[in-house]
Parts: structure tokens; C-alpha cells; sequence
């Protein structure tokens, strides 16, 4: 996902554009530059040494994903999850999504508007078998739900459909315990095909799309759309048997994974 970050070299060069950046419209002095430079330079570097905090947020997370996996395999031969990837923040782009946010540029202000420093992407083949994940996650007493946004329910103008849920998690540290919120985003197979050609052509084109793009984009977002309502259908040919209960009641009304067939759960 983000690029390599390079903790060890100097940001004076990021930290001059990052001023430069603070300061468009206005025309700072040459003093209040450098007092601007300082600051940013100091919560640069104090985020450095934070980044750790983040990625064990990512690895008590990734833990409980890996248990579920692990044990609904052991028990069912199948597994609702299909792949996983993480993602953390350079600290470059936590300073340019800093700047391009509202708010104070310390440290405490940024940790407070900025939650998907730590990200968790977790693809599934089933609709049901996403939500059944944020359920089962969200039950679980360690964790605290901060946000939820069902995408799938309510997907963006564009099409784009996901789960993403901001989770907290404890992270027990040797003088203290640090609340870490972790971005979580769930969604299936062709959700997640979707998404990664979207956000490749977004890039591309720095989001002009041209016309034809996009409506072949558009279309593609229906098709996979329908794709995902088949396959549900199909779940239910190879649902296991027993129902494993315990979620949270998050998603009201939404089968997990091994939840007896209803027949007409085809996903919103
Ligand atoms: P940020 O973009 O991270 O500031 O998020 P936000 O607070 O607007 O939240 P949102 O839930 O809309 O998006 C969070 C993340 O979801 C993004 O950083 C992307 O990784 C992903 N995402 C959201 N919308 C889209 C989309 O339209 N296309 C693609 N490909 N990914 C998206
Ligand atoms: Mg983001």
C-alpha cells in the first residue's frame, strides 16, 4: 500500500514543501517561516517514533483476524476470509493529510482527526462473511468500535462498496497502554477488484476520468455488484452447518457465515 517510509533521513527538504504548503495564500516572514518549520519538524519526528505504536495497533488486530481465520478453518474447512493485507501511514502522507485537514498541527490534534494511520484490509468471497468479521470483531471486549461506515448498504456515488469500521485497540506498552485506532476495511472479491482498478485509473487521470472511463467504470461497479448476488446465492449451497452466534448485533438482521440458509439474503 504506501510506500517505504525513511525514518532515518533528515525531512528537512519534506518539511520546507510542508511549510510552503501551510503557508499558500499568505506570505509568511522569514521568522514566522522558521517557526513554522520547527514546529512541523518536531511533530514529524515525533511521529516517527509513534509510527511503532501504530503498527502493533495493526498486529494485535491482525492477531484476532488470524484466530478467526485459523479456527473457522479448523472447524468448517472453509474460510470466510481470503486474503489480508495492512497498511501503515508513511509519515510523509499522515503530514500531507495533516495539512489538508482542519485542525492544529501538534501532534495530539492530528492523532485526534487522523485514524487510518494504521489500516487492515481484509477481502472475503461472501457479503454475509463480511459482515459477519465486523461483527464477530466488534464483540469482542478489547476492541472498541469508534465508526462504522456501510458502504455496502449505501455505497458512494461512484460505486465504491466497503465496510470500514475505525476500531480501537489496546496496545500494552512496558510504561503504559496506548489506545490505538486501527481502519478496518471489509469487503469481497469483486468489491476489492473494483476498488483497486478504480483507484488506479483515480490516480491516473488525478481524478478527471474521462466520460467513457467512467461510465465503463460505472458499469463495472453493477456488474460486480450482481456478481457478489450470485455468489451469495451460492453460499448457501456450501454454508456449513453449525452456527457459530457471538456477534455483536452491529448489523441486525445480517447472517454470518454459518448461519442456517434463509434464501433470500441477497446483499443491499
Ligand atoms: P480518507 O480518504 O482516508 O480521508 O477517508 P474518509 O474519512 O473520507 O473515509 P472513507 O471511509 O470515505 O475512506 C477511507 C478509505 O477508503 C480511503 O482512504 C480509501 O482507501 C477507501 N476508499 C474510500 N472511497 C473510495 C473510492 O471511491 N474508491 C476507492 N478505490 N477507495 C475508496
Ligand atoms: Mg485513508
Amino acid at each position: 500500500m504506501d510506500a517505504a517510509p525513511s525514518p532515518q533521513e533528515p525531512p528537512e527538504h519534506r518539511v520546507r514543501e510542508l511549510v510552503t504548503a501551510r503557508t499558500a495564500g499568505g506570505v509568511p516572514t522569514a521568522a514566522e517561516q522558521e517557526e513554522i518549520a520547527a514546529g512541523l519538524r518536531q511533530v514529524y519526528e515525533e511521529f516517527i517514533a509513534l509510527r511503532m505504536h501504530y503498527q502493533f495497533g495493526i498486529d494485535e488486530v491482525l492477531t484476532k483476524v488470524e484466530i478467526l481465520r485459523k479456527e473457522f478453518e479448523q472447524m468448517h474447512d472453509y474460510s470466510p476470509i481470503e486474503h489480508v493485507r495492512t497498511r501503515l501511514k508513511s509519515v510523509e502522507s499522515l503530514m500531507e493529510k495533516a495539512l489538508r485537514t482542519e485542525g492544529e498541527m501538534t501532534v495530539r490534534a492530528i492523532r485526534e482527526r487522523i485514524h487510518d494511520i494504521a489500516g487492515i484490509r481484509i477481502t472475503t468471497s461472501f457479503v454475509a462473511d463480511a459482515y459477519w468479521i465486523a461483527d464477530i470483531l466488534a464483540a469482542q471486549g478489547d476492541l472498541e468500535v469508534l465508526t462504522v461506515k456501510d458502504y455496502i448498504a449505501s455505497p458512494k456515488p461512484n460505486g465504491y462498496r466497503s465496510l470500514h469500521l475505525i476500531v480501537q485497540v489496546p496496545v500494552y506498552l512496558s510504561t503504559h497502554v496506548e489506545q490505538v485506532p486501527v481502519e478496518l476495511q471489509i469487503r469481497t472479491i469483486a468489491m476489492d477488484f473494483w476498488a483497486s482498478t478504480e483507484h488506479k485509473l483515480s490516480y491516473k487521470y488525478e481524478k478527471n476520468l474521462p466520460p467513457a472511463l467512467r461510465a465503463e467504470l460505472d458499469d463495472a461497479a453493477r456488474v460486480a455488484h450482481e456478481l457478489d448476488q450470485r455468489m451469495e446465492r451460492l453460499r448457501g449451497e456450501i454454508r456449513p452447518q453449525a452456527a457459530p452466534g457471538g456477534g455483536s448485533g452491529l448489523f441486525p438482521g445480517r447472517p454470518g457465515p454459518a448461519a442456517p440458509p434463509t434464501g433470500g439474503d441477497a446483499a443491499g
